[in-house]
């Protein structure tokens, strides 16, 4: 049985409280947060804290507080035997003091609380400093998830990267969207097959193949109609961008 700490109240927090709490050999004993009222969602937790100087020993440290946090967060786990792991995409496992067993446990995974998500579908990209703490996490990671990788920090800095590109910005070109199409009356949810068609050809085909458009196709005319129709500066600037990234990834076609 492991026994485990969880730190942060938020998203990530939530769905690993969810994920974990029912799990055979997996045991969540406390959870600590620095907002008592924020502790409500973990009330069936056999304890919760917004103290430090309560913190039990377990086996591992889940801290899923926010990136810029992290470090002064750790401090409190120095004295600690148990393993200390940080669930960031962009933070080193440096990040974490020294004088601590420590790792990182990364759900590749866009995480919000008000929505509970399968996280047996989740990649949990592991990485140890000590080679036995890998199967402590390999233990963990495998109860609730049946996708583990071993990722370095080297390599899940751009792993990291590359999901803000698919997945961040992705969603705030949906906004864009989304505001043009209130700008004509049609629900946004007339685009809902082109977004679910867009996603399955990236992961079911080579997503430079999978490219249409006016940028590719060299259109000049419906790109200069479609800046016209854009009375967002800023927006004009993200179409112009990606229509100039597409035609140079794809100039030798056109
Ligand atoms: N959400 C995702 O899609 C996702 C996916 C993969 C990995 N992650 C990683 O998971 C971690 C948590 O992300 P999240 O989305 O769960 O964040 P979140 O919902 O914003 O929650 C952050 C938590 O950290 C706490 N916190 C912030 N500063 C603190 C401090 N100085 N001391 C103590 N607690 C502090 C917050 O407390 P208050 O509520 O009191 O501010 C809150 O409980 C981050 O490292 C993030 O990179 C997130």
């Amino acid at each position: 049985m492991l026994s485990i700490v969880l730190i942060g109240t938020g998203n990530v927090a939530q769905q690993f409280y969810a994920a974990m709490s029912n799990t055979k050999g997996l045991k969540i004993i406390q959870v600590i947060g620095r907002n008592k009222k924020k502790l409500s969602p973990f009330k069936n937790c056999p304890k919760t804290a917004t103290d430090y100087k309560y913190l039990l020993n377990a086996d591992i440290y889940i801290i899923a507080v926010n990136d810029d946090s992290i470090a002064t967060v750790s401090q409190y786990f120095k004295n600690k035997p148990g393993l200390v792991v940080h669930t960031s995409g962009s933070m080193p496992l440096s990040i974490l003091p020294e004088s601590v067993r420590r790792g990182v446990f990364y759900p590749l995974q866009t995480i919000s609380k008000e929505r509970k998500i399968d996280l047996t579908e989740v990649p949990i990209c592991i990485e140890a400093e000590k080679i036995e703490d890998y199967d402590i996490l390999r233990e963990l990671a495998n109860t609730i998830s049946a996708q583990v990788q071993i990722i370095t920090s080297e390599q899940r800095k751009l792993v990291h990267l590359a999901a803000v590109f698919v997945n961040n910005f992705t969603n705030h070109l949906y906004h864009i969207g989304n505001e043009l199409c209130n700008e004509t009356g049609v629900p946004f949810t007339i685009l809902n097959q082109l977004i679910l068609e867009t996603a399955k050809k990236a992961t079911q085909m080579p997503v430079v193949n999978a490219q249409t458009g006016p940028a590719v196709r060299n259109d000049k005319l419906t790109m200069k109609k479609h800046l016209e129709l854009l009375n967002n500066e800023g927006y004009r600037e993200i179409y112009s961008v990606l229509s100039n990234s597409i035609q140079k990834t794809h100039e030798k076609k056109l």
